[in-house]
């Protein structure tokens, strides 16, 4: 089982004479992060939204990843394929479109005009409700009946925090990439494990938040995890140059991350047992 699980997240073609489970067919060809390609997932109108769903395509399905965009959203190809790598990490996965049909055209990074008026259009309120519609959707799905995980980036970095609050039912564990407008209380609302990755350059989440949100983590008590990325900016999670090694280095660690941390939440008994070494050769070989 525990080959199994590495080889699906980290594509590697294990051989059979190890003590490993032989991965899937379909894993074999699977690379780390899904950087370029087409898109396998399909598209379905639930209840007024519109979902880009990925489905797993090994036999073990682990649970179920909501999975929230950035500004630019369900329409990004980055943002499907970033999907279908969770997918084929073992997690069947929905992304909402929260942006009903019109994402942003510029990153809300810097302080413009249309920037404002995109937040404007999509408020807190508006956008939970969306959420809810792709956590009644899980939650009916036999994937989702075991877990639900968030994962979400810039804009739905603070979803991912909101939507895992204490009482909400909504997930059962967070992590967010470079989030952003990510306020106090939400944090210590988490309910959950929660898990961020930061970016180097990051005018949403500058050296000073990104202490605060680590202090602000510690007081929840929940698991909690922070990782600081050398050479990357905001946006890093999803759109980077992959032509640079930095840059694709920071987006395949900052995904790792997240497939961990849902592997472990799943089931943690399962974590203390992960044999590191098995782990470590695992991710060389698929370096290699
Ligand atoms: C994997 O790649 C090889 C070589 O490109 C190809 O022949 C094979 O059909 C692929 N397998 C799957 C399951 O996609
Ligand atoms: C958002 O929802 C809360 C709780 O239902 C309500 O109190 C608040 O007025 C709403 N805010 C806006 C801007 O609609
Ligand atoms: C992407 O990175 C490569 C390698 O560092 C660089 O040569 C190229 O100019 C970059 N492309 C863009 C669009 O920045
Ligand atoms: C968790 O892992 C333990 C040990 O591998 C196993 O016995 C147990 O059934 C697992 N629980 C779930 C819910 O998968």
């Amino acid at each position: 089982m525990r080959g199994h699980w590495l080889a699906a997240v980290l594509g590697v073609a294990i051989s059979s004479t190890t003590a490993w489970a032989r991965p899937q067919q379909e894993c074999l060809n699977a690379s780390l992060v899904a950087h370029d390609g087409t898109p396998v997932g399909t598209e379905e109108v639930v209840d007024g939204v519109t979902f880009y769903i990925s489905k797993p395509t090994g036999d073990t399905v682990k649970g179920a990843v909501l999975y929230l965009t950035d500004v630019f959203g369900i329409q990004l190809l980055q943002n499907r394929l970033l999907a279908d790598s969770f997918a084929r990490a073992g997690y069947l996965t929905v992304a909402p479109d929260m942006f009903n049909g019109t994402p942003a055209r510029v990153d809300i990074d810097l302080p413009t005009l249309e920037a404002s008026q995109f937040l404007e259009a999509h408020d807190v309120n508006g956008t939970d409700a969306i959420v809810d519609k792709a956590v009644a959707y899980l939650r009916a799905t036999e994937a989702g009946a075991k877990k639900i995980a968030a994962t979400g980036y810039c804009f739905g970095g603070r979803y991912a925090f909101r939507v895992a609050a204490a009482g909400r039912k909504g997930a059962d564990v967070a992590f967010a990439a470079h989030p952003s407008m990510l306020e106090d209380d939400e944090i210590s609302a988490v309910g959950g494990p929660a898990s961020v990755a930061a970016a180097e350059t990051d005018p949403m989440m500058p050296p000073e938040r990104r202490s605060e949100i680590e202090a602000l983590l510690l007081k929840t008590g929940q698991p909690y995890q922070l990782s600081l990325y050398s050479g990357t900016s905001h946006g890093f999670g999803v759109r980077v140059n992959v032509s640079d090694p930095v840059q694709k280095f920071g987006k395949e660690s900052a995904f790792l991350q997240a497939v961990r941390w849902f592997n472990k939440i799943r089931n943690s008994s399962q974590l203390l047992n992960l044999n590191q070494h098995d782990y470590l050769r695992a991710l060389q070989e698929h370096e290699n």
